[in-house]
């Protein structure tokens, strides 16, 4: 027996025709906006390595994990397992480590207490479970780390760094994951639809202004 999903045309042509291209149009600002690694000094350049490592080492996991506790659809779960056991299988925190140290950037207290506050926004909205809103995070934090590795890696090269384990493997695989994330968000939303009045980039806003904080720095935001 085989099971046909029958998802609303409304909510599909949603993902397809307007979160996407909005999703792919904050992904492009924020790509725009990096600054030229030769532009930055030596502390500048580890200071983004640092921030993105006190972020992505102890939250990517968590937050896939509360996203897949988050959603109702049987259709969106095996998308998030396969990531969670990439993830875990592969250790990517363990790469993500090797690639900081070698980059000489290591985050310091300093480096975690910079992205302390908007870090605990993210994690208390993922928190509240709302499953469209989170995967649709989730989808956004994919699409933009895929197109962020190549810019990470040239950062690690002005470090000094050859190790490019982690860059490589989040610059291709992270394609698939977000291709699959946005087809959870249909599905999800045929299942679990959210209220017409809730915000859905309300987590994806969240998550752009901890990767400003991340790129630029919480001082230069607050200074702007
Ligand atoms: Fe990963």
């Amino acid at each position: 027996m085989t099971t046909t999903l029958v998802t609303p045309p409304v909510q599909e042509d949603l993902v397809g025709a307007s979160l996407k291209p909005q999703i792919d149009g904050i992904i492009e600002e924020l790509i725009t906006s990096l600054p030229d690694p030769d532009k930055l000094s030596a502390g500048e350049r580890r200071g983004i390595i640092a921030r993105y490592t006190a972020v992505l080492e102890g939250n990517f996991i968590y937050w896939m994990t509360a996203t897949y506790l988050s959603v109702k659809s049987e259709e969106a779960r095996p998308i998030l397992v396969d990531n969670l056991m990439e993830e875990i299988r592969d250790c990517h925190p363990a790469m993500l480590r090797n690639f900081t140290i070698a980059a000489h950037a290591f985050p310091t207290d300093s480096d975690a207490l910079e992205v302390h506050q908007d870090l605990t926004n993210v994690r208390l909205f993922l928190g509240r479970l709302s499953g469209v809103q989170n995967l649709l995070t989730m989808a956004f934090f994919e699409g933009f780390i895929q197109q962020f590795m190549a810019y990470l890696a040239d950062l690690a090269g002005a470090q000094g760094s050859a190790e490019r384990v982690y860059t490589d493997v989040h610059g291709v695989c992270d394609v698939t994951h977000s291709q699959e994330l946005f087809r959870a968000v249909s599905v999800e939303m045929a299942v679990n639809p959210i209220d017409s009045s809730t915000d859905l980039f309300e987590g994806v806003d969240l998550l752009r202004t901890l990767i400003q904080t991340i790129i630029h720095g919480r001082g230069e935001q607050v200074a702007a």
